[in-house]
């Protein structure tokens, strides 16, 4: 990994592809959710720059389908990736368990098999409590929470043996921010999913861990980039003084997934420059 960050500008984050290849994935397949930009993006272009055949589902399906489009033009041109594996978009909603058999089917008549799902999709509206309305608990329970239920269950149903899941957790798992208690609520939730997920699934060879990030340079932080104050507040937060790049968090996805953690279960990854412990 390059280290870029720039003292005049914390802000900037480093957005180069991680260098650890694992061999072993090349020819395999994934499902990431929520692929049409920010982390999902980062993932399915480093999936397919390692050999990995990618099937990307946003409920944005024409930004889906572009990013696909641009992730392979830009893969065509890509030193690191011999034979990039190949990226195809299609559309789900998260929340409906029917899309995510659907998309399982996609995926078994475009490639054959399916390796890994990445549960990846997520909202954060923001609501203080007194205000917060039922349609927004609603809202963030139904796609961050049991949108990774119904994920892991289509993937439980068809993944092969030894494949494995990763679920997008959140810092906000265990650390509580004013106007995100549904989506902390949320996020905590994912975090002990991915363990029962774990001790089930775990009769099928299948591995669940989940990855919990900081602050991520991504449309969700936007809020957060673009106000000089809401920044300084945040990295003051943050031991590593910067946000994260979603390239950043590939790279332990990429171990989760891989050969290197088939004895990793069960766990949450912390991707979030220390954060947790400020
Ligand atoms: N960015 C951060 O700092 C951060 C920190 C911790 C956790 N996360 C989590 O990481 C994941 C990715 O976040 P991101 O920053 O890339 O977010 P993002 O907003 O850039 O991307 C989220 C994607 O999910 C899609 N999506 C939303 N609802 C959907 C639904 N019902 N069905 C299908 N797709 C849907 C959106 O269209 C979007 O493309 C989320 O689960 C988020 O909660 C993000």
């Amino acid at each position: 990994m390059t280290e870029t960050a720039d003292a005049q500008n914390p802000g900037r984050t480093d957005t180069s592809q991680m260098s650890a290849l694992y061999p072993e994935m090349a020819g395999k397949v994934a499902i990431v959710t929520g692929a049409a930009r920010g982390m999902g993006a980062a993932f399915a272009a480093g999936l397919a720059t390692r050999g990995v055949n990618v099937l990307g589902a946003d409920i944005n399906e024409d930004l889906m389908v572009a990013t696909a489009d641009e992730i392979t033009t830009t893969l065509a041109a890509n030193s690191l990736a011999a034979t990039p594996g190949r990226v195809v978009g299609a559309r789900i909603d998260v929340t409906k368990a029917d899309d995510h058999e659907a998309l399982a089917q996609i995926a078994l008549k475009e490639f054959g098999r399916i390796d890994f799902w990445i549960n990846n999709a997520g909202i954060f509206p923001f609501g203080l409590v007194e205000d917060i309305s039922p349609e927004q608990i609603s809202a963030v329970l139904d796609v961050n929470v049991e949108g990774v239920l119904f994920g892991a269950q289509a993937a439980a149903r068809h993944m092969v043996p030894g494949g494995a899941i990763v679920n997008m957790s959140s810092v906000s798992a265990v650390r509580n921010r004013r106007g995100r208690a549904a989506y902390c609520t949320s996020k905590a939730a994912v975090a002990h999913l991915t363990q029962s997920l774990a001790v089930e699934l775990g009769d099928k060879g299948i591995r669940v861990n989940a990855i919990a990030p900081g602050y991520i340079d991504t449309e969700m932080t936007r809020w957060v980039q673009e106000d000089p104050v809401a920044l300084a507040n945040a990295l003051d937060s943050v031991p590593l003084h910067r946000l994260g790049s979603p390239e950043e968090v590939f790279g332990p996805m990429l171990f989760l997934l891989s050969d290197s953690a088939r004895y990793v279960t069960g766990h949450s990854i912390a991707v979030d420059g220390g954060s947790r412990h400020v």
